[in-house]
């Protein structure tokens, strides 16, 4: 398959040198059962690169299996990776399949490997050697045939040399590297890209098509992408969904970019709570604040939806319907009453339901909304991080992340 084709059929965009060697990489690469080493910042697509590699690589029609090791407590890797037996650990109240054992034939796909701790990553290096390992709590001895394939956004050689990760799985695991670069070292590539996702944007959200001035590209293009393709790709929704009119110029994008103010400091984003805002009522910063609203309001019906879902599906004998009506008020004492929902329109006028506000009471902050709707969010789910996560509409990684940032244990 040439390059042209790789990159279509995954939606890899980009014609820098950059991108034109990340591809032919993996051209050369997917078909072979070589282990990979994806490194490259926050938001470059490694993942989309791993995906692209199993599938151009002859083990498609087996399973890709996805681990983030950052993302699950240290305890528990083991057992995600290797399986356990029953009685392994407390809980393990019957045997498990690992990972290992579902990606047989397949790959398995471990991000941020440079978070495995050492004894995992013992256990690894012997996998990647000898395709042997055993499941936690057991000595029989177990084979696999899975494809590794790794991602780093560290610089794994360092962490060899300070000791964190082990030189032999380095050496094993470096044996073909993919490096992706940042954004800002293919500035050629944050147009076309940003073009694309303006586009699929549109569409998304039933929106006019917009046009960038020459000094909006330019700023684009000056601009460092910490976040890299992930941000550009929020930029772009930003400006769909909060931009009117077709013509966008860079003082309508300037307010989306982390870091760079509208050289209007007194507006900043932080001084909304308690303080009124001095902007005038479409101010940029209130429009990013609006959306962010728009957002919370969207993941609390999220929530409601999938609690409703939730009774549906474990309440003994419950049925959607008149007796489901019944079973829930049964229930509804344990959790804070939900109001019906409400319709408005958005900025295009597409109808969506709504949350009524008491309006005299101070907004929280992004910050305490996001960490009550968390909170919730956890307590109904009784802890459980994975349908959480799912009802709030973020990945399981962004959730124990966000859950650290608030100084909860995500443990
Ligand atoms: N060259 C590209 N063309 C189009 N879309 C891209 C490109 N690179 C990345 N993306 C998109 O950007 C987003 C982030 O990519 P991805 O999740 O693969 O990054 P990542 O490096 O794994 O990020 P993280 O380090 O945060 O896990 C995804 O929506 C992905 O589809
Ligand atoms: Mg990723």
């Amino acid at each position: 398959m040439d390059r042209k084709t790789v990159q279509d059929r995954f939606g890899i965009i980009g014609e820098s040198p950059g991108i034109h060697h990340v591809i032919d990489r993996v051209r050369q690469v997917a078909r072979t059962d070589i282990s990979v080493l994806i490194e490259g910042e926050s938001g470059v697509g490694k993942e989309l690169i791993a995906q692209a590699i199993h599938e151009l690589s002859l083990r498609r029609h087996k399973a890709l299996k996805v681990i983030n090791t950052g993302a699950i407590p240290e305890g528990l890797i083991e057992s995600e990776l290797f399986g356990a037996e029953k009685g392994a650990y407390t809980g393990a109240t019957e045997r498990r399949r690992g990972l290992f054992e579902e990606a047989d034939g397949g790959t398995i796909f471990l991000d941020e490997i440079g978070e495995m701790p050492q004894p995992t990553q013992v256990r690894l290096l012997r996998v990647l050697e000898s395709g042997t390992f055993n499941r936690v709590g057991s000595t029989t001895i177990q084979r696999t045939d899975a494809r590794v394939v790794a991602a780093t956004n560290k610089n794994l050689g360092s962490e060899v040399t300070d000791g964190r990760f082990r030189e032999d799985l380095y050496y094993r695991l470096s044996t073909v590297i993919i490096h992706i670069p940042p954004l800002r070292e293919r500035k050629e590539d944050i147009r076309p890209i940003f073009d694309a996702f303006l586009y699929s944007s549109s569409q998304k959200y039933q929106s006019p098509r917009r046009v960038l001035s020459a000094a909006a590209y330019e700023l684009l293009e000056s601009y460092s992408w910490p976040g890299n393709v992930r941000e550009l790709r929020n930029v772009a929704d930003q400006v769909v969904v909060l931009h009117r009119g077709a013509d966008v110029d860079a003082d309508d994008i300037r307010p989306f970019l982390r870091g760079i103010t509208a050289n209007r400091p007194s507006t900043s984003i932080m001084r909304v709570n308690g303080e009124t805002p001095t902007g005038s009522e479409s101010s940029p910063e209130l429009k990013v604040i609006y959306r962010a609203l728009l957002e919370i309001r969207q993941d609390i019906q999220d929530l409601r939806k999938d609690v409703g879902q939730v009774f549906r599906e474990h309440l003994p004998g419950s049925k959607p319907g008149p007796q489901y009506a019944e079973e829930v008020q049964v229930q509804r004492p344990a959790l804070p009453m939900l109001p019906e929902p409400k319709t408005e329109k958005n900025l295009d006028g597409v109808a969506y339901e709504v949350e009524e506000e008491p309006e005299d009471e101070p907004l929280p902050t992004i910050e305490e909304a996001e960490r009550k709707l968390i909170m919730k969010a956890m307590e109904k789910f009784g802890g459980n991080r994975k349908e959480s996560a799912k009802a709030l509409g973020i990945s399981y990684r962004t959730l124990y992340r966000k859950l650290k940032e608030l100084d909860e244990d995500p443990g």
